[in-house]
């Protein structure tokens, strides 16, 4: 056997190889069971004892040889850019998309169809005064109606509710239970005409059901101007409720009470043979105008609040009010 020749065509192939696999097929031509080399060392046993003897140590040198090139090679690779081990014939693993989560879908497609109608998008505290939410929107202390949000008070300095003295006490904090005291305090920094809309998460300290969560996202929304009406506000959430439900839906409107707004409405929508309340509204009670220091008898208003998971159980016909925040991928996953 030629081993001269054996090694400068090996050398000479592995300088063609530029990948794994390929060094791989050099391993298997030149080190390998059927190998030119193996054959040989099969072939050794005939032949005489000097012949086995000097020709076994050569062809050893040359295996010897050949496996410290590929042992080099191989390094080279595990060494050298990834690109160089990419296998295009390998199937394309499966790249999982992120997407947004269905309240989020909801409470977008809630606020364009109020962008259309030209309301701007405002942000208020989550962390709320006594003053905000409570007083500036006349729900007083000790009133009962109070009790329609289920506060959690935060640990501050006044630790009783009905204990605040002065009328701005900033001590006073508690985790918003509705949206409406944005209404306050963009009406302080800002003369009409306006129109704004304000999501953002509410709390409130009541047990969870099916319908009820101690957190929730609601949208208020306030509209400012001379001669605004009722009846303007019926057409105008006509328009944005149709927008977001569907052109087919039926409204009813019925009288209701919020203390900061006369008259008060909640508007209801028919679903499968059911009403089913949507949002509280209503005309801006005066009170809230003088508070803010707007001038007299100038200036109508309405008010809206309406909770989002509300509309999106509606749209994707989710039964309980608890799987948004499940963090499950199973219910996630269908959205
Ligand atoms: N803030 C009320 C609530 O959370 C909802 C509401 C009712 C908002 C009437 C308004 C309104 O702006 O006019 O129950």
């Amino acid at each position: 056997m030629d081993f001269k020749q054996l090694l400068t065509q090996a050398q000479n192939d592995l300088k063609q190889v530029s990948c794994e696999a390929e060094l791989e097929s050099w391993r298997i031509k030149y080190l390998g069971r059927k190998s030119g080399l193996a054959s040989f060392f099969k072939t050794l046993k005939d032949l005489s004892d000097e012949l086995k003897k000097r020709q076994g140590q050569q062809a050893n040198e040359v295996r010897q040889q050949l496996q410290e090139w590929y042992q080099k090679a191989s390094q080279q690779f595990s060494n050298s850019s990834t690109v160089s081990i990419l296998d295009y014939t390998r199937p394309g693993k499966k790249i999982t998309q992120g997407h947004l989560h269905p309240l989020t879908l909801s409470l977008r497609k809630i606020i364009k169809s109020f962008e259309k109608l030209g309301f701007l998008v405002v942000e208020g505290p989550e962390i709320e005064t006594e003053y905000y939410h409570f007083d500036a929107l006349r729900i007083f202390p000790d009133h009962p109606a109070r009790d329609m949000w289920n506060t959690f008070w935060l640990d501050s300095k006044n630790k009783t509710p009905s204990a605040r003295k002065t009328k701005k006490d900033e001590e006073k904090l508690l985790l918003r239970a509705h949206t409406s005291p944005v209404q306050i305090r963009y009406m302080e920094q800002h003369i009409p005409p306006l129109r704004i809309i304000s999501p953002g998460r509410c709390f409130r300290y009541e047990a969870t059901d099916a319908t009820h969560n101690f957190q929730f996202y609601q949208v208020e929304g306030l509209m400012v101007d001379e001669h605004i009406t009722l009846a303007g506000f019926k057409s105008l959430i006509t328009m944005a409720l149709k927008s977001i439900l569907g052109d087919n839906i039926l409204l009813r409107f019925r009288p209701s009470y919020f203390p900061f707004v006369t008259p008060g409405i909640e508007v209801d929508v028919k679903i499968a043979g059911k009403w089913i309340e949507l949002l509280g509204a209503g005309m801006v009670h005066p009170d809230l105008f003088k508070v803010v220091g707007y001038e007299n008898n100038k200036w109508q208003g309405f008010a809206f609040g309406l909770g989002v998971e509300r509309f999106a159980m509606l749209n994707f016909k989710v039964d309980d009010i608890r799987l948004f925040y499940s963090s499950d991928v199973r219910f996630l996953e269908q959205f």
